[in-house]
């Protein structure tokens, strides 16, 4: 194989990317690559990743959640309760800025010093024990293949800076775009959404509910898509919970990411429709909210779509 084929093969990456997405951008010292992408999916989950050997990022992003917490707020590695709940990191790979009260970082290398490296609360905690645990992997000749086949350009390629890459690009690689709503409006299947869920949209954009109003664009997550954008600053909202701007979260897969609101007060979707009928003063019909929901139901794709109510 001459060198070029094989730079091209190592290079590699398609985007499985739903109709109406384009891909995001990259930042150009951490290219997309199949092998860096599988090393940082087994990162992903790999529990020797955190201090005590308990906690992975799966465990508070859950793949069966479409990677959000099943719990109303997280829990970290020696057993303290976050702040918040973890919510879905798919379509990350589009996102500006990142927590529910965003902070500086604009991109996903940034942000995974947080889980990584937090000390109070401790997530995975790994701040003190970096050469301890790179370490760990290194004593497994299965992570020493997967560092060199994601980074075997370099003679010691076990370092955090690539653990670091390694599931920055991971992340970015959970893309989607292929629910119903999707094929509907942008795979032109206009069998796609059923009656219900085309008046639950209609419902969802009317001026009576407003919720398309911070709930917009492809992500129904706010009106922003470039950190240089001075409306990433607008990106958060008042939260109909009371309790301060949040950032608006996305609602793509919103069917299976439960609970809801950034301390998952809200147990169920009914719940938070309760919660904005009262705060915003509507009243939903019987029949519209089922149409709401099944609108919500609509943007939750497969693997995770659930079954039909
Ligand atoms: C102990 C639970 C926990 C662990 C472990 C954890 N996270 Fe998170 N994650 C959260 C919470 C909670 C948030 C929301 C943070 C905030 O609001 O500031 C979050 C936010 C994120 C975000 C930003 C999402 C967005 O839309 O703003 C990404 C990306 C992310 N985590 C990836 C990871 C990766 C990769 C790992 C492993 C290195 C990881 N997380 C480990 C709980 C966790
Ligand atoms: C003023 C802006 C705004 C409007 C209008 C709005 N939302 Fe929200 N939405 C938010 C914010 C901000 C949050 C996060 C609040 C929190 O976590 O406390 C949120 C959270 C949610 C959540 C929970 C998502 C999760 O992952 O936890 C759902 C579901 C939701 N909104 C649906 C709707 C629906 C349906 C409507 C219309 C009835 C609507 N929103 C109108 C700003 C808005």
């Amino acid at each position: 194989m001459s060198l070029l084929v094989a730079l091209l093969l190592a290079s590699a990456w398609q985007w499985q990317l739903g109709p109406g997405f384009a891909p995001p951008a990259i930042p150009s010292d951490n290219p997309m690559a199949a092998g860096k992408v599988s090393l940082g999916a087994r990162l992903f989950a790999e529990p020797r990743l955190s201090v005590n050997g308990t906690t992975s990022c799966a465990s508070c992003h859950d793949p069966a959640h479409a990677f959000a917490d099943p719990r109303p707020v997280s829990i970290g590695a020696t057993g303290e309760p976050l702040a918040t709940n973890a919510p879905s990191i798919v379509n990350a790979a589009w996102r500006a800025a990142y927590g529910w009260r965003p902070g500086g970082e604009t991109s996903l290398e940034q942000q995974l010093r947080r889980p990584l490296f937090n000390r109070a609360p401790v997530e995975l905690g790994i701040a003190d024990h970096e050469d301890e645990i790179l370490a760990r992997l290194a004593a497994d000749a299965t992570w020493r293949d997967a560092f060199n086949a994601a980074f075997g350009e370099d003679p010691a390629p076990i370092t955090i800076d690539h653990v670091i890459a390694a599931l920055a690009a991971y992340v970015r690689s959970l893309t989607g775009g292929r629910s119903a709503f999707d094929r509907h409006v942008f795979g032109g299947d206009h069998t796609a959404l059923g009656a219900d869920a085309r008046r639950g949209l209609d419902l969802f954009y009317s001026s009576r509910l407003g919720c398309g109003g911070c709930h917009g664009g492809l992500l129904f997550d706010g009106p922003w898509k470039d950190a240089a954008h001075p409306r990433v600053q607008a990106a958060v909202a008042q939260s109909v919970t009371g309790a301060g701007a949040f950032r608006v979260p996305s609602l793509r897969n919103v069917a299976v990411t439960a609970p809801y609101f950034h301390d998952g007060r809200a147990a169920t979707l009914d719940a938070v429709l309760d919660r904005y009928a009262e705060a915003r003063r509507f009243t939903l019909s019987p029949r519209e909210r089922a149409e709401l929901l099944a609108f919500l139901v609509a943007l939750t794709e497969p693997p995770w779509q659930p079954a039909a109510p």
